[in-house]
C-alpha cells in the first residue's frame, strides 16, 4: 500500500509531521514516521529556549537528534522557529531595545548557520500579528526593538543559510476576511516589492469547533500564493473523531492540492496521545497507532 509521504510526492509534494526528539526511542512512533512522513519539523528542539538556554551557549543535542533521524529516512527538515514572543529562554525573556534586537540577529545567525545546507526550510518569524480585527503586530519584547525586527530577521537568516527556504508561520490566519490574514498579506506584498527575502508562508491550522476550517481557505492559500511565495500547512491538527473529522482533513488536504504553489503539508504529531492537545483527539493514528478514519480521508485526497 501507499502512505502519506508517497502519495503527496506523486503531485511533487511533501507530507510532514512534527517530532519529539524524547520519542525517538519508542519503536512504534519511529515505525509510523519512518514509513509514512518525508518531512519533519522538531516540534521544540529548535525553539530559542531550546537552542541558546544560556546567552552565547548554544545547544544543539536533541534537534540534531531529529535532524539525523530525518537523514536517516531519507526525509527533509522544516526549521522551527528562529524568533518568537514564545518560548524565549529566561535571559532573553528580559531584554529589550537594541541589546534585544542584537541578540535576536546573533541567535538568527548563529543557529541558521549551524544548520547552514542541511535543513529545507526556516519559520523566520512565528506567530507576529495580532488576534481579533486590529490587523496590528502583536505586542512583544521582539517588536518593540522597532517594526522592521521581522525584515531584520529575514535578512540574517538569508545570509546566514542561502540555500533554506525562509518562511513566516502563523496561526488565525486561514479566513480570507480575517483582518490578521489581511495583515499578514499586506506584509508579504511589501517584503516582494522591497526585495526582503522570503520564499514561503507557513499556516498552523489548528482548528477545532471554535475556529474550523474556514470555507475560504483554499481562497487564502492561493492569495498568498499569487504573491509569488510557496504556501504550506504547517501544524496541522483537527478536534474532532470520526466522519466529521475526517471530512475536515479531506477539505484541508485538498485545498493544499488544488494550490499549485502549496507545495507540502504538516500534521502536528503523529498519534493522537503524542499531540499537544491530545484531548481534542486531533491527528490520524489513534494512541495506538492505528490508522483512524482521517487518515484515509487525507489518504485519498492527496
Ligand atoms: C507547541 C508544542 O506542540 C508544545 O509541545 C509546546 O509545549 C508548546 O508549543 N504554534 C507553534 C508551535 O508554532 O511551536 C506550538 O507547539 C503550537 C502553536
Amino acid at each position: 500500500g501507499t502512505t502519506l509521504g508517497g502519495a503527496a510526492a506523486r503531485t511533487g509534494r511533501y507530507f510532514g509531521t512534527a517530532v519529539s526528539a524524547s520519542k525517538l526511542s519508542d519503536s512504534v512512533y519511529t515505525g509510523i514516521l519512518s514509513r509514512e512522513f518525508s518531512m519533519i519539523t522538531p516540534e521544540n528542539e529548535m525553539k530559542i529556549d531550546a537552542t541558546e538556554p544560556n546567552q552565547g551557549q548554544f545547544s544543539y543535542t536533541n534537534a540534531d537528534r531529529i535532524v539525523a533521524q530525518a537523514k536517516s529516512q531519507g526525509a527533509q527538515v522544516r526549521g522551527h522557529t528562529l524568533a518568537w514572543h514564545s518560548q524565549q529562554p529566561g535571559w532573553m525573556q528580559g531584554m529589550e531595545g537594541s541589546a534585544l534586537r542584537t541578540a535576536m540577529l546573533n541567535h538568527v545567525t548563529q543557529v541558521a548557520t549551524h544548520y547552514r545546507g542541511q535543513l529545507y526550510s526556516w519559520d523566520v518569524v512565528n506567530e507576529a500579528f495580532a488576534d481579533g480585527s486590529s490587523g496590528a503586530r502583536r505586542d512583544s519584547n521582539l517588536q518593540r526593538t522597532g517594526n522592521d525586527w521581522i525584515e531584520a530577521a529575514f535578512r540574517a537568516a538569508r545570509a546566514a543559510d542561502p540555500g533554506a527556504k525562509l518562511c513566516y508561520n502563523d496561526y488565525n490566519t486561514d479566513d480570507w476576511g480575517q483582518a490578521k490574514t489581511q495583515a499578514v498579506y499586506r506584509m508579504v506584498q511589501d517584503f516582494e516589492s522591497r526585495g526582503v527575502p522570503i520564499d514561503c508562508v507557513g499556516f498552523q491550522s489548528h482548528f477545532n469547533s471554535n475556529s474550523p476550517v474556514p470555507s475560504n481557505y483554499q481562497t487564502t492559500l492561493q492569495n498568498f500564493a499569487s504573491l509569488g511565495v510557496d504556501v504550506q500547512i504547517t501544524e496541522l491538527d483537527i478536534e474532532g473523531s470520526g466522519t466529521a473529522q475526517a471530512n475536515s482533513f479531506s477539505t484541508v488536504t485538498k485545498a493544499c492540492v488544488a494550490v499549485a504553489r502549496c507545495n507540502g503539508m504538516t500534521v502536528w504529531g503523529i498519534r493522537d496521545t503524542d499531540s499537544w492537545r491530545a484531548s481534542a483527539t486531533p491527528l490520524l493514528f489513534d494512541g495506538s497507532g492505528n490508522k483512524k478514519a482521517a487518515y484515509t480521508a487525507v489518504l485519498d485526497a492527496l
